[in-house]
């Protein structure tokens, strides 16, 4: 008689994909109805104007607008694109427009938006969003930025749609994602901390989600959950954000008021900020008050040091006349930048920053620098600093060659400890817009 039962090969395949499957569905139903949070009800507000005020100033220190106003677009309406490795996302309308923006959210709505990740119609957020960071946020400083959102000019713009690949464009998947590497939860105070290091801890893990560029992220665009700031290349931005520990190549060296006047206006006697950092400096930290800039600065310098990173010496091995190299490169600064940064490094802070001890030149990678030389730019525009000075671009009058042996020769005088630059990794940063 023929058996009908299955091979137990077969069998085995089976029971362990039903078992993946059910693992799948239950993992999904866990993340669709547990809602952490809902618990923590709205605060009733006695002055509701100083309310709007407070929320004005929290969304500043989130950089909301940032990240939801297109160039050239009303303020808060989106459609700003946002690159990452999976596609692009589209910032949102998040102006009080009823029909295309967040005009028919409610306080709770938008609480569950900030603390759980979910849209208004429950759905899975991609956290793009920093609501990993936004989490951290209190129930009352979230309906503060609330009801300023509700105050600013409605504009009727419809949301565009992300452009990401397959899978990333199936947002269930992000319960998976969400299982993985999102913890809900406001902020909790240390107890034996001063209330200042707290309230700077508070703004760099939540509003200021700095850990969103000052950290390194894994393959699915995760950052460490316990939110280190120990630097790492911004994928599809490639620009370098330095290590903000107290570690050598991190911020060992600065004094807090000089981290404060960084942060305040764009430049200090350390080094000056550029690239996505400008942004931030504009848009977000020059507007917050002493005390909260001078709460950051204590909270970042009390971080404790994390191992040294090494210097991409890959390329820098394959380099044989190293002595040759830093000739020319020293010849070119000499010719070229020593004006402005000076023969011995120091530069004329803060108005032209010291490239000796710069932290954001000796980073791993080598791009900070290699992109500045290439197109120069400028510090932002802050009210502390409303007339920076520029620096030009070398780009279009040196060839990569040149390009290659000026940086390394930055990143490795005067006790620098970068390392040197290969002329196919200029070749590569050429190739990258110029924002
Ligand atoms: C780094 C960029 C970035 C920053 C900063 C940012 N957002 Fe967003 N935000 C996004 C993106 C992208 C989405 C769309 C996410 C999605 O479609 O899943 C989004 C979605 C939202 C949504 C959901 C809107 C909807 O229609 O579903 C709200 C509400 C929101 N953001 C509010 C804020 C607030 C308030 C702040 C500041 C505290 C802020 N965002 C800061 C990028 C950002
Ligand atoms: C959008 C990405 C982004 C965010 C968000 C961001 N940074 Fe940065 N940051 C950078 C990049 C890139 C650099 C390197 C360029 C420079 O030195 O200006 C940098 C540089 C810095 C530096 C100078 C470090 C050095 O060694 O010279 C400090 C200090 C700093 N950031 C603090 C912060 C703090 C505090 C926050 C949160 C409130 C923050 N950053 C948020 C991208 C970011
Ligand atoms: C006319 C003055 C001037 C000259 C010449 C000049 N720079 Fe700069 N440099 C600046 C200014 C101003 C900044 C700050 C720009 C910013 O923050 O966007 C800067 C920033 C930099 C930075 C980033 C460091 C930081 O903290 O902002 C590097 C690296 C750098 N310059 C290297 C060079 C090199 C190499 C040369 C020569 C090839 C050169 N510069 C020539 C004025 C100059």
């Amino acid at each position: 008689m023929k058996s009908t039962r299955l091979h137990p090969a077969l069998r085995m395949l089976l029971l362990a994909l039903g078992l993946l499957f059910a693992l799948v569905l239950a993992i999904f139903a866990w993340q669709l109805l547990h809602e952490p949070g809902r618990d923590i009800q709205a605060v009733p507000v006695a002055d509701a104007a100083a309310q709007r005020v407070r929320g004005e100033y929290l969304a500043r220190a989130g950089d909301c607008m940032a990240c939801h106003t297109a160039r050239g677009g009303a303020a808060l309406a989106g459609g700003r694109s946002i690159p990452t490795p999976f596609g692009n996302l589209v910032s949102p309308n998040i102006t009080p427009d009823p029909e295309t923006g967040i005009g028919k959210w409610s306080a709770d709505d938008f609480w569950r938006a900030m603390h759980n990740g979910r849209g208004r119609d429950g759905r899975f957020l991609y956290p793009a969003f920093p609501y990993p960071n936004y989490t951290r946020v209190t129930r009352e400083d979230s309906d503060a930025i609330h009801a300023w959102l509700r105050s600013v000019a409605p504009v009727r713009q419809a949301n565009a749609e992300h452009s990401l690949r397959f899978p990333y464009n199936q947002r269930w998947l992000l319960a998976g994602w969400r299982a993985l590497y999102f913890r809900p939860g406001v902020f909790q105070a240390d107890a034996s901390a001063t209330p200042q290091l707290n309230r700077g801890a508070y703004l760099v893990q939540g509003l200021g989600h700095c850990n969103a560029c000052h950290a390194s992220r894994n393959l699915l665009g995760a950052t460490t959950v316990s939110g280190e700031l120990t630097g790492g290349l911004i994928p599809m931005l490639n620009w370098y954000s330095p290590s903000l520990t107290s570690s050598a190549e991190g911020m060992q060296q600065w004094h807090s008021a000089d981290l404060a006047a960084l942060m305040k206006t764009g430049v200090s006697s350390r080094g000056a900020v550029f690239g996505p950092m400008a942004e931030v400096v504009r848009e977000s930290l020059q507007y917050l008050t002493d005390e909260d800039i001078a709460a950051i600065a204590g909270y970042i310098k009390s971080l404790p040091p994390t191992p040294q990173l090494h210097a991409d010496l890959a390329g820098s091995s394959r380099i044989r006349d190293r002595a040759g190299i830093l000739r020319l490169g020293a010849t070119l600064y000499e010719k070229n930048c020593a004006e402005c940064h000076g023969a011995d490094g120091h530069g004329k802070p803060p108005g032209f920053p010291p490239l000796r001890g710069n932290g954001s030149v000796m980073t791993p990678s080598a791009v900070n620098a290699v992109r500045m030389v290439l197109n120069g730019g400028y510090p932002p525009s802050t009210a502390g600093n409303p007339r920076p000075f520029g620096m030009p671009p070398y780009g279009p009058f040196m060839t990569d060659a040149e390009v290659a042996a000026v940086v390394s020769y930055v990143r490795t005088s005067w006790g620098n400890g970068g390392g040197l630059v290969l002329p196919s990794e200029v070749a590569k940063s050429r190739t990258v817009p110029v924002e």
